[in-house]
C-alpha cells in the first residue's frame, strides 16, 4: 500500500512537472501572407475567407500558433505595412467579422493566431497623418518633422540628415503642406512615427489591448529596431557615417544605422509593450500572450529583446542568424557555428527560435538549396526550442520568377533596374499559394492574380504532396509529430562537427528517450560513427524515424549508431526505440 503511495506520488509530481510548459514553449509556428494564401471571392487577391477555410490545413501541419502578416486596413504600398486604420481591416481581406470567423475557427480547432503589429510607422493616408501635416493640435508631434538644411554648396533646401530609406534613397520627404520634412525609414508612404510624443505612445498601446481584447494571442512586431533615432537635447538628429562604400550611395546599406536603429529607448519601448501583455493576461486570465520581434541585428542586440535580467521583453526575438549568414556554399562547421552562436549566449531562462525564411527572404530552397530543403526542414522542427516557417516551405517551394512588369514590391521597383532588380525583390517568395495543380494552383479563380502564380505549382502543390506515397510534406508532418516528445520538448542539445567537419550531427536527450539527428552537409555520402562522435551517451541501436526524400533510407529501420551511411545534402533523425510514435 505504502509502495503505491510513493509511486502514485511521484507520477503526480512528474507529469504536474511535465504539463509546465505553456502553449507557446517549444510552439510551433506558420506565417501566412493573407495576400497569396487563398482566394475566396475570385478578385485574384488572397482574404480572410480564404485563409478560414485552410485553417486545418495548418492545423494538419502540427502547428500551435499561425501569425498573419498585416491583414489592416490599408493602401498597399507595401502590402499592408502601410496601414492606415490600425483597428480595421483591409476590403481586399473582408471585414471585422471575417477577422471574427477566422479568429472562433482558431480557437475551435486549438490554434493560436497571432497579428503583425506595425509599430515602427503607418500610412501616409491615416488620419494621423493628416492630422499631423495639417498641424492639428495634439497630433503635431505623431510624426517626426523637421526643418531642411540650406546646402552652403548649391544654395537649396536639403533634409535634415543624410539618413536613407530601406528602399533606397533619403529616408526624409518634403511636405507641401506642413513646410517640412518628415522621416520615412521605408516608402515615402510609410511616414515614421514619434515615440517621444506620449499621446502616440498611449494610442499604440490601445491598438495592442484592442486585439487582445478580441482575443489574438500576441503580435509580431515589425521592424522594432527603428522605432527612435537618436536625438540631441537640441532636437536635431546626427548623419550617420559611411557603413559600405561598396554600396551605391542611394542605398540602405551605404550607410551604418548606428542612429537610426537599436537606441536604448527602443528596448525599453519592447519591454513596456511586454509588461502590457503581461498585465492583460494578469488582469483577464486565459492564455499567454506572446510578443515576437523582428530584428536584423547583431546576436547581442537581438537578444537584448528578451529582456535585461529585470525586465521581460519578447519572448520570440526573431533568430536571423542563418538566414543572414547562410548560403548554397556553407558548410556543416557553418551551419554549427552559425546555431551555437545563438544558443551560447542567450540569457538564462529563455528559449531559442529557428527562422529559415519569411515573405522578406528569397525562398529558403532558392537561397540555401533545393536538395537541402527536406534536410533545413528537418534542423527547423528538431533544434532546441520554437520553430518558425513561412507558408510554402513544407512542400520545398522554391522562388517563382516574376518579369519586371509584374513586379509590385516597392523594394523592387525602386532599384528602376529591369535587368537587375530580381534580387532585391521580394516578390518571388510571395507568389500564390499552390494547393493544386489547377488554374493558379487552385488559389483563385480569377483570370489574372496580384502577382502571378508561375509554373512551379504544376509540380510543386500540397495535392500532389499528400497524395504521394512520401512528399516534402509528409516528412514534415513527421517532424511536427515528433517534435511534441518530450526529448524534443525539454531535451538538452549537444552538437559536434563529424567525418572531417563535413556532418553537423546533433542529440537530443530527455530521461531515457535519445533523438540523433545527422546533416549532411557535404558533396560526397558519409559513413558516420555518431556513437563515436557522442561517445557513446547514446543507444548503440536506434530506428531511422525519418530522413529526406532523397535518402534511401526506410523510416523504421533499426541502424546501428557507429555506422550510418548518409548521403550529401541528407538529414536524417534517428531515434531510441523506445520511444513509439
Ligand atoms: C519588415 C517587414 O517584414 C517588411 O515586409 C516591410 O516592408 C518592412 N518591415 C516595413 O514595414
Ligand atoms: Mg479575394
Amino acid at each position: 500500500m505504502k509502495v503505491l503511495l510513493v509511486l502514485l506520488l511521484i507520477v503526480t509530481v512528474k507529469s504536474q512537472t511535465e504539463n509546465e510548459l505553456d502553449w507557446w514553449e517549444s510552439g510551433n509556428f506558420y506565417q501566412i501572407y493573407p495576400r497569396s494564401y487563398m482566394d475566396s471571392d475570385g478578385d485574384g487577391i488572397g482574404d480572410l475567407q480564404g485563409i478560414k477555410s485552410k485553417l486545418d490545413y495548418v492545423k494538419s501541419l502540427g502547428m500551435d500558433g499561425v501569425w498573419l502578416s498585416p491583414i489592416y486596413k490599408s493602401p498597399q504600398a507595401d502590402f499592408g505595412y502601410d496601414i492606415s486604420d490600425y483597428r480595421d481591416i483591409n476590403e481586399d481581406y473582408g471585414t471585422l467579422e471575417d477577422f471574427q470567423e477566422v479568429l472562433d475557427k482558431c480557437n475551435e480547432i486549438g490554434l493560436k493566431l497571432i497579428l503583425d503589429f506595425v509599430p515602427n510607422h503607418s500610412s501616409d493616408e491615416h488620419d494621423w497623418f493628416q492630422k499631423s501635416e495639417a498641424r492639428v493640435p495634439g497630433y503635431e508631434d505623431f510624426y517626426i518633422w523637421r526643418d531642411g538644411k540650406i546646402d552652403p554648396y548649391t544654395n537649396l533646401l536639403v533634409p535634415p540628415t543624410n539618413w536613407i530609406s530601406f528602399f533606397r534613397y533619403s529616408a526624409w520627404r518634403w511636405s507641401n503642406i506642413r513646410q517640412q520634412f518628415y522621416l520615412h525609414q521605408f516608402h515615402y508612404k510609410q511616414p515614421d512615427l514619434n515615440y517621444r510624443d506620449a499621446k502616440l505612445v498611449q494610442e499604440m498601446k490601445n491598438i495592442l489591448t484592442y486585439w487582445m481584447t478580441k482575443g489574438v494571442a500576441g503580435f509580431r512586431i515589425d521592424i522594432i529596431v527603428c522605432l527612435y533615432e537618436k536625438m540631441f537635447s537640441n532636437g536635431t538628429f546626427p548623419d550617420e557615417p559611411v557603413g559600405n562604400p561598396n554600396c551605391g550611395f542611394n542605398d540602405h546599406c551605404y550607410l551604418d544605422h548606428i542612429y537610426t536603429q537599436d537606441q536604448d529607448e527602443t528596448f525599453d519601448m519592447a519591454y513596456q509593450w511586454r509588461e502590457l501583455l503581461d498585465e492583460f493576461k494578469e488582469t483577464f486570465g486565459g492564455f499567454t500572450r506572446i510578443m515576437m520581434t523582428e530584428s536584423y541585428s547583431s546576436v547581442e542586440k537581438a537578444q537584448r529583446f528578451y529582456g535585461n535580467g529585470t525586465r521581460k521583453g519578447s519572448y520570440v526575438p526573431f533568430n536571423f542568424e542563418i538566414i543572414k549568414n547562410m548560403n548554397k556554399e556553407s558548410t556543416a562547421k557553418d551551419y554549427k557555428r552559425t546555431i551555437d552562436s545563438w544558443l551560447d549566449p542567450m540569457p538564462a531562462g529563455v528559449l531559442a527560435n529557428w527562422v529559415v525564411g519569411n515573405h522578406d527572404q528569397h525562398r529558403v530552397a532558392s537561397r540555401l538549396g533545393v536538395q537541402k530543403g527536406d534536410l533545413i526542414n528537418i534542423m527547423v522542427q528538431t533544434l532546441p526550442g520554437i520553430a518558425i516557417t513561412y507558408m510554402g516551405e513544407e512542400l520545398v517551394m522554391t522562388n517563382v520568377h516574376v518579369s519586371w512588369n509584374d513586379t509590385l514590391d516597392p523594394q523592387a521597383c525602386n532599384t528602376n533596374d529591369p535587368i537587375n532588380y530580381e534580387s532585391s525583390s521580394r516578390d518571388p517568395a510571395r507568389t500564390p499559394f499552390p494547393w493544386d495543380s489547377s488554374k493558379n494552383g487552385g488559389f483563385s479563380t480569377a483570370d489574372k492574380t496580384w502577382l502571378p502564380a508561375g509554373d512551379l505549382y504544376k509540380t510543386v502543390n500540397v495535392q500532389f504532396q499528400e497524395q504521394a506515397q512520401n512528399s516534402h510534406l509528409k516528412i514534415f508532418r513527421k517532424l511536427t509529430t515528433v517534435r511534441k516528445q518530450n526529448v524534443f520538448r525539454r531535451g538538452d542539445y549537444h552538437g559536434v562537427l563529424t567525418n572531417n567537419e563535413n556532418v553537423y550531427a546533433y542529440s537530443r536527450n530527455y530521461g531515457d528517450q535519445y533523438a540523433v539527428i545527422i546533416l549532411n552537409f557535404s558533396k560526397n555520402t558519409e559513413t558516420v560513427n555518431v556513437l563515436n562522435a557522442f561517445e557513446n551517451s547514446i543507444p548503440t541501436q536506434m530506428k531511422i524515424y525519418t530522413s529526406s526524400l532523397a535518402s534511401g533510407l526506410g523510416d523504421d529501420t533499426t541502424v546501428n549508431t557507429s555506422s550510418v551511411k548518409v548521403d550529401s545534402n541528407i538529414g536524417v533523425v534517428l531515434l531510441s526505440t523506445n520511444i513509439n510514435i
